[in-house]
């Protein structure tokens, strides 16, 4: 990576320099977007920005810039790593302020965006299924913000990783919410079921054109609460995000997840989502 962005400069890495009292740094009070690029396309870009305008209304904070220079900044950022798949992460703070819990009066938020090579799961991952391990989401009650305060995420991750597992799937009252990283998909007979939107997951790109796919090929998919005991009996448990895709869970807890290999739906619905991205790629949808 070459360059990134930070308020309104292009520069080095190693020259881009923020404020220790900057409210991102001292509060974790700010929030981000991860963008992936395909093609040299912005993917979903559209619902990435709806999502971005959502974390900075629940937050109070005005989007510093207007769609058409948050596309100038990408282009300018993606033009660093060529034709390749990449991913741009961006993120928006509260700014410098003197350290005090309440909002400084006029705050100038801090931007900062820079694009990297998109790392996909790797062939064995997607062939063969990763293992997940269930945690207690210790999270707070507004998943629905991408907040870039992710402490309790980290933790859990980083749990997961300690366990052998990939990632860590989310258990409030006895109900699945989302991965540390992720949202959750089962699959019981010949139907898809996904945690519904609201205060305790992220309202996930990738989880939205997944429900958007399986409808319009007809497959049954609802939004609805997920417990723990499904997840035990599932026959495929996925998990989506902009950059694993649509990941198959084959081991959860030590235990097999239906035959202990990615199943029949994983790969009907991926390879309909392979489709349209390269549909996308091609121009031939939005
Ligand atoms: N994470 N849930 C959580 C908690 C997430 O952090 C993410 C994505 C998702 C999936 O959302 P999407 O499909 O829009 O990527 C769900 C990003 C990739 C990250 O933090 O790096």
């Amino acid at each position: 990576m070459s360059q990134v962005y930070l308020d309104g400069k292009f520069l080095p890495p190693e020259q881009a320099r923020v404020s220790v009292f900057d409210r991102g740094f001292i509060f974790g009070d700010g929030v981000y977007e991860v963008i992936p690029v395909f093609g040299g396309r912005l993917f979903r870009l559209p619902h990435h920005l709806a999502r971005l305008d959502a974390s900075l209304a629940a937050i109070r904070l005005r989007n510093p810039h207007t769609v058409q220079e948050w596309n100038s900044i990408f282009k300018y950022l993606m033009a660093e790593h060529g034709t390749g798949d990449q991913s741009i992460y961006l993120q928006i703070t509260r700014g410098v302020a003197p350290r005090d819990h309440a909002f400084p009066p006029n705050p100038v938020p801090t931007v900062f965006a820079y694009a990297q090579p998109l790392k996909y799961p790797l062939t064995e991952q997607l062939t063969q299924g990763v293992t997940a391990v269930t945690a207690t989401d210790i999270r707070w009650q507004r998943c629905d913000i991408k907040a870039i305060a992710l402490l309790a995420n980290a933790l859990l991750r980083q749990q997961a990783i300690e366990q052998g597992a990939v990632e860590a799937i989310l258990v409030r009252d006895g109900m699945v919410t989302e991965g540390a990283a992720s949202n959750l998909f089962v699959v019981s007979g010949d139907r898809l079921f996904t945690p519904p939107k609201g205060p305790y997951i992220l309202p996930g790109i990738t989880r939205d054109l997944v429900v958007e796919i399986a409808r319009a090929n007809n497959f049954a998919c609802e939004e609805k609460q997920v417990g723990i005991e499904a997840l035990r009996t599932a026959d495929e448990v996925w998990l989506t995000s902009s950059t694993k895709e649509i990941l198959p869970i084959t081991r959860i807890d030590g235990h097999p997840v239906g035959t202990g290999k990615p199943g029949s739906m994983h790969a009907r619905i991926f390879a309909l989502y392979k489709e349209y991205k390269q549909a996308f790629i091609q121009g031939r949808v939005e």
